[in-house]
C-alpha cells in the first residue's frame, strides 16, 4: 500500500484505449442525441460503435499490460476489498482500472453488447413484404418510414401506439441502463480523481502519457 499525494504517479493509457474510449463516447452521444432512432445514420453509427468496441476487446488480449483484461479482472471480492479500503481511508495504486472501476467497465461493455446485438438484429430484420421486391430500403428505414407515415396519418393521437417488438424493448431498456451506468461511471471517475490525487482524467486525454 502506498499513500499517493497530488504528485502520485500518473496512470498511463495507450492511444488505442484513449481513441476507443472517446469514439465510444461520441457514438453513444450521437445515437442518443442526434441521429433519429432506427434511421440509417443511427445504424451506421451503431456499426462504428460495434467495430470500436471489437477493437478494444481485441486490445484487451494483445494490447500493452495496463490495457489487458488480466490487468483488471472482474472480481466482486476485490471490489469489496477496495470498498473496505476506501472506508478505512487507505489508498493503493493500480496500474489499470481499480477493482471497482473494473466491474463498471465490464458492465458498460456488456450492456453495449446487448445494445449492439439487438440493434443489428433489428437493422437486419427482413423488410415487410410490401412494395416492389428487390427495391426495398434497408429494413430499419422501411420500418421507420412506415411508422412515421402511420403516426402522421393518426395525427399522433393517443390510443394507437405502434407495437414494440421484444428486440426494441430490450434495446431501449439496455440504453436506459447504459445511461445509469454512465452517470455512475462519471461520478466514480470524479470520486477516484479526488480521493487518489491522481490525474486520471488527464491520463485518458490525447497526448498525455
Ligand atoms: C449506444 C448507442 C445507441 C443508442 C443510445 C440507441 C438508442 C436507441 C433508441 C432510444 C431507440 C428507440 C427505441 C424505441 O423505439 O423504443 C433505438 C432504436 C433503434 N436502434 Fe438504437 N441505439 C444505439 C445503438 C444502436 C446500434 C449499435 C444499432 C445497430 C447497429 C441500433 C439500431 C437501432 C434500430 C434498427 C432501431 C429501430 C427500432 C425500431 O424502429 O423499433 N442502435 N435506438
Ligand atoms: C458515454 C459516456 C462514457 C462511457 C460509455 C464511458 C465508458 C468507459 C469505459 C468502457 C472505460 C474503460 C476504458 C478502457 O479500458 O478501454 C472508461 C474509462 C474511463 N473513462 Fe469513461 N466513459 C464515458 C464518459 C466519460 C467521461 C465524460 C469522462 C471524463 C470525465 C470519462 C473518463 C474516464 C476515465 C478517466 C477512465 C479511466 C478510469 C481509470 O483510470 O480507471 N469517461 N470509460
Amino acid at each position: 500500500m502506498t499513500t499517493p499525494t497530488a504528485t502520485a504517479s500518473p496512470r498511463r493509457w495507450d492511444p488505442v484505449v484513449k481513441l476507443t474510449h472517446w469514439t465510444i463516447v461520441a457514438a453513444i452521444l450521437a445515437n442518443a442525441l442526434i441521429t433519429e432512432e432506427g434511421s440509417s445514420a443511427h445504424v451506421w453509427v451503431g456499426y462504428a460503435l460495434a467495430g470500436t468496441l471489437a477493437l478494444r476487446l481485441i486490445w484487451g488480449v494483445i494490447g500493452p499490460a495496463e490495457a489487458r483484461f488480466s490487468a483488471f479482472p472482474p472480481s466482486p471480492g476485490r471490489a469489496l476489498a477496495h470498498i473496505r479500503e476506501i472506508a478505512a481511508g487507505k489508498r493503493s495504486e493500480h496500474a489499470s482500472h481499480n477493482p471497482l472501476g473494473a466491474l463498471m467497465v465490464y458492465a458498460i461493455w456488456s450492456v453495449l453488447a446487448v445494445i449492439i446485438v439487438t440493434g443489428v438484429l433489428m437493422a437486419s430484420a427482413p423488410a415487410e413484404p410490401r412494395g416492389e421486391p428487390g427495391a426495398a430500403p434497408p429494413a430499419a428505414t422501411a420500418e421507420r418510414l412506415e411508422r412515421e407515415e402511420h403516426e402522421e396519418g393518426e395525427g399522433r393521437e393517443g390510443g394507437e401506439e405502434h407495437e414494440e417488438g421484444p428486440l426494441t424493448e430490450v434495446h431501449e431498456t439496455a440504453v436506459n441502463l447504459l445511461y445509469v451506468l454512465i452517470l455512475l461511471h462519471i461520478a466514480g471517475v470524479v470520486f477516484e480523481a479526488r480521493r487518489s490525487g491522481r490525474r486520471i482524467v488527464l491520463a485518458m486525454l490525447p497526448g498525455r502519457r
